[in-house]
């Protein structure tokens, strides 16, 4: 079990030094919840940076989970080991109830179907328009015909607002349409669990207002375990039935919304409200 004084750098924290990370419920201690995520101990070091130091958490199913923390903290590191891109140097992910390093690299991209993934900068393909990045999971991973792949990518697109820009480039399209875009292609093979790294980044603020709407609304129809990292505080609260507070590489806080934004430790209490005051610096 991880504690306090195996921070970046070994040295105990006294803002942190309050309180334990949080720790998933021991076997046999499970709550009714079912997780088909689980982050258990994982640690990441990329050279002598420790990224991940011990990083615990169980994602509550057909829920939305906010993922929050200061900038370089390992948010994204943490998606990229639960789709499987980064191997963690200690720990395990499990997902499904499978660890994903136990199994082959054929099993592991058969599960990496079952996730839906909104990179941080969308991530579209630049040659392709917007129909096609949209149609690209589908013939890639499975057999459909090009009037099934319409009928599906049609739908998605209409869900998102997006039927007019279905022949443009995705340089001719703006910021919010990009995201929208990569939202409908995250969604297009019917994900259990679908991740976004910071959707809302570069959006004015009516537009990602807009944006959580829209989360809200395919979450709602559509259901699925949903993993959200942001920095804005406000689609935090919004969005979320659970947030989650990285800082140092470990989880320090995991709770329903409003027990995050009500939380007495230092840390959590200051990113939440964006304080400048408290244990976190420029540094
Ligand atoms: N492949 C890699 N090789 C080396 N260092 C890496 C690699 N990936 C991430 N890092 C480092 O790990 C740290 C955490 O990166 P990460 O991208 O997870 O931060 P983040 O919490 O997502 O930050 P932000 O909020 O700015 O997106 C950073 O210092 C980054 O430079
Ligand atoms: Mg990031």
């Amino acid at each position: 079990m991880s504690t306090s004084d195996d921070l970046v750098g070994g040295n105990v924290d006294p803002w942190l030094s309050v309180s334990e990370p949080y720790q998933p419920d021991p076997p046999g201690h499970e709550s009714d919840l079912t997780h088909s995520v689980q982050i258990r101990d994982v640690r990441k070091a990329f050279g002598s940076f420790h990224v991940l130091t011990g990083l615990n958490l169980n994602f509550v199913d057909n829920a939305v989970t906010t993922i929050l923390g200061p900038s370089g903290t390992g948010k994204s590191v943490l998606l990229k080991h639960i789709v499987g891109l980064l191997e963690p140097d200690h720990g395990e992910v499990v997902v499904f109830g499978q660890n994903i390093w136990n199994v082959s690299e054929r099993e592991r991209q058969e599960i990496r179907k079952r996730f839906g993934v909104l990179f941080q900068d969308g991530a579209l393909f630049g040659s392709m328009n917007i129909y096609d990045n949209v149609a690209f999971p589908l013939r890639k991973h499975t057999d459909k015909s090009e009037s099934e792949i319409r009928k599906i990518v049609m739908a998605r697109l209409e869900e998102v607002g997006l039927t007019r820009a279905v022949n443009k480039a995705p340089g001719e399209v703006s910021g919010g349409m990009k995201k929208r875009a990569g939202f409908a292609r995250a969604l297009v093979l019917n994900p259990s669990v679908v991740m976004f790294d910071e959707p809302d980044s570069g959006l004015d603020p009516v537009r990602t207002s807009l944006l959580n709407d829209l989360i809200l609304k395919l979450h709602a129809e559509h259901g699925g375990t949903y993993i959200l990292v942001t920095h804005d505080i406000r689609t935090a609260r919004k969005v979320s039935d659970y947030v989650g507070v990285v800082w140092k590489g470990k989880l320090i806080h995991y709770g329903e919304t409003e027990e995050a934004f009500n939380s007495d430790l230092p840390f959590v209490r200051q990113f939440l409200s964006g304080d400048s005051v408290g244990p976190l610096g420029m540094d």
